[in-house]
């Protein structure tokens, strides 16, 4: 250490800085040396020995932990020195780590987030404000297809893109409906419901599953028959943070042509871009189940060909048959689009997954990769519109994203299937009556907090401007496309009935008051908590 400055005026001060920061430093490495400590011995005593459980645990002083934690963090914004790390990170491999798990952070009063794929839009399941351990479940990633009897065993831990991959290796007739993205994970993103391009067709994920299996804040393992059909209700579209940690997901696999036809056309406002919008709203929602159109808006860098700023719009398809009945649906339903022959692309189902995920229809071992793409910070809002948006109000917005910059939307329709399956079927309310989702998005490289504040400044303008176009009453959003501007839950809140209520409307609608009594029921004293989960009644305690 240097020696303390002479000059007696700056003494003191040095002294009290020393005094303060090295004592609260020392306090906290020993707090935190010791709760490693006492967790692992809780582990120990409540795990087999040949487990050897202490090198499936990660303190902050293990080499290993900063490479365990970024593994899977999706979104660079939550990558930084100032984001709040956890105490201790978990690794399980078999259930009873799990189980001893949720015992001994009981114990230890800490609060535990569960992650699968890390995907999740605020990096809930690795942030916190509290002090807090990571249940990572990245080794529970088994999957087992059954193709005799149409179904699958999934853990949680398995990316979207492997269960694609393991479905056609046995099937090629074959399909799940679920994300676009192949590093989403099964356990996030079929506990909040799930969805991509067979939605229209088949629903959510959450739509065709059978049977779970999770264990509860007292340590046991339940499937459906042991959890009952409240709690098996809540765990299709209610995510799973609030209600214990899944393992695994049996579902359902649902039927699919030996050839698809995928296209994507793009137009400018040159090109008579807002006659294809509008019409969009029209079609897409109510055209033949077998078609899935999503509508991408970017504004931005683009130009028509006379040099002027313009905002594009591109309609990617996925279509359940072959090109030639697809040109003449589209030709009679939507000749705005102006559809040919030679902007559709006949493949197999998988192919037309590896298209949508990754551009590559022939990449099909890609889909077992785990790197991620492209590395940014990231914010993504939602909203549902229910009735269409008039063409000078389409262009009002077209001027606001070329204003904003960088904000763009996805809209995702609704409609087929989604009209079938009632409100109340599931946790997951956004049914009949949608037109379409909207996804805003905005992602940016550049480090550090300004521009963060800029570009969520941007996100959020646009949200706002966005409000008489879309639902009300409550204004409507998708919970997998998890937004904290929506309203959060204070820990250990006395009144978090009300904080949850305000984002548990817009999140699950006439099914928030449901999942409030199945929470009350599975986990009274709130352990399964997190900065949106589902609150408990008012007036029980909280841990
Ligand atoms: C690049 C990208 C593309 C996406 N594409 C789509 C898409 O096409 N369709 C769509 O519907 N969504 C999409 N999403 C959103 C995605 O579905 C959600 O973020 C989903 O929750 C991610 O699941 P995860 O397991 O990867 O996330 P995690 O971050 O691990 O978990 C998300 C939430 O679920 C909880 N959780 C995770 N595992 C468990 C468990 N085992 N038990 C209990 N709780 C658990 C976490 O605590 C957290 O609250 C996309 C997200 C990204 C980043
Ligand atoms: C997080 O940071 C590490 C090291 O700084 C880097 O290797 C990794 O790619 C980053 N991940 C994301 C998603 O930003
Ligand atoms: C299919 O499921 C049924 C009922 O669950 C079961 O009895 C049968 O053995 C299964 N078939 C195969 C091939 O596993
Ligand atoms: C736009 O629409 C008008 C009127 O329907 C039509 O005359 C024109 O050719 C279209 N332009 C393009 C580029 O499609
Ligand atoms: C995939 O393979 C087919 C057939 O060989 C080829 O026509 C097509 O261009 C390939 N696609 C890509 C993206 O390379």
């Amino acid at each position: 250490m240097k020696a303390p400055p002479t000059n007696i005026l700056s003494v003191v001060p040095f002294f009290l800085f020393l005094l303060i920061s090295s004592h609260s430093l020392a306090t906290v490495a020993v707090a935190d040396v010791s709760v490693y400590e006492s967790f692992l011995r809780c582990m120990e005593t409540n795990t087999a020995p040949e487990d050897k459980i202490s090198d499936l645990i990660y303190s902050p002083t293990n080499p290993s932990f900063n490479s365990v934690l970024q593994a899977y963090i999706r979104n660079a914004l939550f990558n930084t020195s100032s984001t709040p790390k956890p105490t201790i990170i978990i690794t399980p491999t078999k259930i009873p780590h799990i189980q001893s798990a949720i015992t001994c952070t009981k114990a230890a009063g800490y609060l535990l987030k569960t992650r699968s794929g890390g995907h999740d839009y605020e990096g809930l399941s690795y942030v916190s404000d509290s002090p807090f351990f990571i249940l990572d479940m990245f080794n529970f990633r088994s999957i087992e297809i059954d193709v005799a009897n149409k179904s699958g065993w999934v853990q949680v831990g398995a990316t979207l893109g492997e269960l694609y991959y393991r479905i056609s290796e046995k099937s090629n007739v074959l399909g799940f409906p679920a994300g676009v993205c192949p590093t989403v994970g099964v356990g996030g993103h079929v506990s909040g419901a799930g969805y991509g391009n067979l939605l229209r067709k088949y629903g959510v994920s959450t739509d065709n599953v059978v049977d779970a299996q999770i264990v509860d804040v007292n340590g046991k393992l339940l499937d459906r028959a042991s959890m009952g059909e409240d709690l098996f209700w809540a765990i299709r579209g209610g995510g799973g943070a609030s209600f214990g940690v899944l393992i695994a997901y049996k579902i359902g696999l649902v039927p699919v042509p030996e050839t698809v036809t995928v296209f994507r056309v793009e137009k400018d406002l040159e090109q008579n871009m807002t006659e294809m919008a509008y019409q969009w709203q029209l079609v897409a929602p109510k055209t033949t189940k077998d078609l899935f159109m999503r509508m991408l808006l970017q504004p931005g860098n683009s130009k028509t060909k006379k040099g002027e700023k313009t905002v594009t719009a591109s309609v990617l398809a996925e279509y359940l048959g072959n090109a030639d009945s697809l040109v003449a649906l589209l030709g009679k339903e939507f000749p705005e689009l102006g559809l040919k022959k030679e902007d559709c692309l006949e493949m197999s189902w998988i192919q037309s997954v590896l298209w949508w995920g990754l551009d590559d229809e022939n990449n099909t071992a890609a889909l077992l990769s785990r790197e991620l793409q492209s590395i940014k910070s990231g914010k993504r809002k939602s909203d549902y519109v229910v009735t269409p948006i008039p063409k000078a109000s389409l262009e009002g917005i077209w001027a606001k994203m070329m204003e904003s910059g960088k904000t763009g939307f996805v809209f995702n329709p609704y409609g087929g299937a989604m009209d079938e399956v009632p409100a109340a079927e599931t946790a997951f309310p956004h049914r009949a009556g949608n037109l379409y989702k909207i996804q805003y998005s905005i992602g940016w490289k550049e480090p550090g907090v300004e521009a963060e504040e800029k570009y969520l400044g941007d996100i959020r303008r646009m949200y706002s401007y966005m409000t008489p176009f879309v639902s009300k009453n409550p204004r409507r959003a998708y919970m997998n496309y998890r937004d904290l501007d929506i309203g959060t839950v204070k820990r250990g809140s006395k009144n978090s009935y009300a904080e949850g209520k305000v984002y548990g409307d817009k999140y699950f609608d006439g099914n928030f008051e449901r999942l409030v009594k199945v929470k009350t029921a599975v986990d009274p004293n709130y352990f399964f908590w997190n900065e949106q989960s589902v609150p408990v009644l008012p007036g029980k305690v909280e841990l």
